[in-house]
């Protein structure tokens, strides 16, 4: 029945467009400015949030105007209907003073959740696909809040730009094209999916024909929008948006309640903080894994090179500088740095409002120097030799923005609905998605998740618990400079996609797009394989991907191809006073672009 009613109200068959030229898939988009920049996974994204700096806003408002604006324009990876995390440096001014904060907008477990509430479910699928798989949204909360506390720009201002987008439609690219070709390929396999799922098919899939080049035009999310700006958040969590969001998620099966949206609450918190190399790096803490696991991998891998005779700027042979792409040595440890950071994250960590998990002993330098050390340089080793079990050890359904002002401020902001539209479940009359980010829980024990990760009962689902998350949202300083700004979409790609352009740039001393560009590898400790990205064996570094390839493998490694590890968005500050310069590069497998000023 809802498959007709959306039927009616999709055009028939998309209106093909011109894609201009910004929009080029597969090269990289370097640009630097004068003044402050925003690096989003969209061109219209961080165009909307370089209008607000433009305008006299600060990073906060440039991220929060490209944040609502993907929800419109990159709508299977993140939106309204999702959550994320922020990180957060302003200098200090006469306004805010100085600012140096973490939003966690996770999205949480509804109230009727337990631990074991999804291996009671006869559907496996359940915390997939559906109602029973939404948690409750936090984006608009956070968003809100951000710009409330740190932003300096009227609402309506900031939402402007994405009201437009939804009105007027906005242009699919190619990545939009290719993510929706995949769930188009799910629908013909559950061919029930097209009544469970009218927005998706009918709006969003247009019934199978989306093809990079249609216009996808969204009236009732700027409806939701409008009314965001005019009443705050409480125009998403009450009144008619609140009431659908509950209609949708309880007739696909769901849980949650008007209880459950009027309780959500925003985390503000500190970010995590380690050093590096004389810098220090600011990122999410738990519930996300992604700050730790990041210092993990920087940490371990430092040590395990330093312990193979040189340091990792200079030296000969194996310890020459980092390469972009870096040599077979320096990726066996690396890898091996990952398989240890992902083995202590399927152990050790959850939310920490529910369980404590031992963060600082995980970053402690002398436990990180212990598992470089055990790092053979020769080698490999079996999965149970990784992380520590004796108490101190393609995903499309998320996006990330990076913002950086004239005066110094950055944000850092990662966002998701988990995968490529999350649930499915569309909101009658309000045109966007509720996430799946239930299937981050340990929803069954001794069952890895989407994304094949391991995880242990301290991410078990409860009433208001935040599942686990790999986003890692990061900020690095030196002093009180920001130097780099970073973070990806990919699920746990995001940690090794963002450790590989964060070395690319402070030890490779590559620009933003030569860090984001860059060939990367991928390894999660389980399953015991490292994904190589396809651009090591293409282009003039070719051979030299083929060689490590052959290197890799002698050391034990089993490899296979990857077509895209992760999309990483970089801004890099350099210099200062009159010769500072913005340097901005949006990752090319995502198509995005930067924008500034
Ligand atoms: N939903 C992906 C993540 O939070 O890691």
């Amino acid at each position: 029945m809802l498959g007709a009613v959306w039927a009616l109200l999709a055009p028939a068959g998309c209106v093909t467009v011109n894609i201009g030229a910004g929009a080029v898939a597969g090269t990289v988009s370097p640009t630097a400015y004068a003044h402050g920049a925003v690096a989003a996974d969209h061109e219209a994204a961080s165009r909307a949030g370089a209008d607000m700096l433009r305008a006299g806003g600060n990073a906060v408002d440039a991220a929060v105007a490209a944040s609502f604006t993907l929800s419109v324009v990159r709508p299977y990876s993140c939106g309204i209907g999702g959550g994320g995390f922020m990180v957060i440096h302003l200098p200090a001014d006469p306004r805010h003073g100085r600012v140096e904060t973490a939003l966690n907008y996770r999205e949480v477990a509804p109230g009727a959740v337990g631990p074991d509430f999804f291996e009671r479910e006869a559907n496996r699928g359940s915390s997939v696909r559906g109602g029973k798989a939404v948690a409750v949204p936090g984006t608009v909360a956070g968003l809100l809040l951000a710009l409330e506390r740190y932003g300096t720009l009227d609402r309506r201002v900031v939402l402007g730009p994405a009201i437009r987008a939804a009105e007027e439609g906005f242009v699919a690219d190619a990545h939009y094209e290719s993510a929706a070709a995949e769930l188009i390929g799910k629908f013909e396999l559950n061919p029930e999916w097209k009544e469970r799922f009218p927005l998706v098919w009918g709006r969003f899939l247009d019934g199978g024909r989306v093809r990079a080049g249609c216009r996808v035009r969204l009236p009732e999310q700027a409806r939701a929008l409008r009314l965001i700006a005019e009443g705050g958040a409480s125009a998403f969590y009450e009144g008619p948006v609140g009431e659908a969001v509950i209609e949708a998620a309880r007739s696909a099966g769901g849980v949650l309640t008007a209880e459950d949206l009027r309780a959500y609450r925003v985390s503000e918190v500190e970010p995590l903080a380690f050093t590096f190399r004389g810098l220090r790096v600011l990122t999410m803490p738990p519930p996300s894994s992604g700050g730790v696991a990041l210092g993990q991998m920087l940490g371990i891998f430092e040590a395990a090179w330093a312990r193979s005779g040189v340091s990792a700027e200079g030296g000969t042979g194996a310890g020459s500088s980092w390469g972009v792409p870096p040599s077979a040595p320096q990726l066996h440890r690396l890898i091996e740095a990952m398989k240890h950071a992902f083995a202590d994250r399927a152990e050790w960590l959850g939310d920490p409002a529910f369980a404590t998990g031992p963060v600082a002993a995980l970053l402690d330098p002398v436990y990180l120097g212990a598992r470089a050390a055990m790092i053979e340089p020769e080698r490999t080793q079996p999965p149970g030799r990784y992380g520590t079990r004796e108490g101190p050890a393609a995903d499309h359904g998320t996006s990330h923005l990076c913002a950086a002002d004239r005066w110094g401020g950055a944000v850092s902001c990662t966002e998701t609905i988990n995968l490529e539209f999350g649930s499915l479940v569309g909101v009658d009359g309000f045109g966007f998605c509720l996430n799946n980010e239930m299937d981050d829980f340990t929803t069954e024990r001794d069952r890895p998740n989407s994304f094949g990760l391991r995880q242990s009962a301290r991410n078990l689902p409860a009433p208001g618990k935040r599942p686990l998350s790999s986003m890692t949202p990061t900020i690095v300083l030196s002093g009180e400079r920001v130097r780099v700004i970073a973070g990806a979409s990919g699920g746990p790609r995001i940690i090794t996609g963002t450790a590989q352009v964060l070395l690319n740039v402070l030890l490779g001393d590559t620009d933003a797009a030569g860090a984001v560009g860059a060939p990367r590898v991928h390894h999660q400790w389980s399953p015991d394989v490292v994904r190589m990205e396809r651009g090591y064996d293409r282009g003039p570094g070719r051979f030299a991907g083929i060689e490590a390839w052959r290197d890799l493998t002698r050391r034990g490694h089993r490899l296979e191809w990857a077509d895209e590890l992760a999309d990483v968005q970089c801004i890099l500050i350099v210099g200062e006073g009159a010769g500072r310069r913005v340097d901005a590069a949006s990752d090319p497998r995502k198509g995005g672009a930067p924008d500034g000023h």
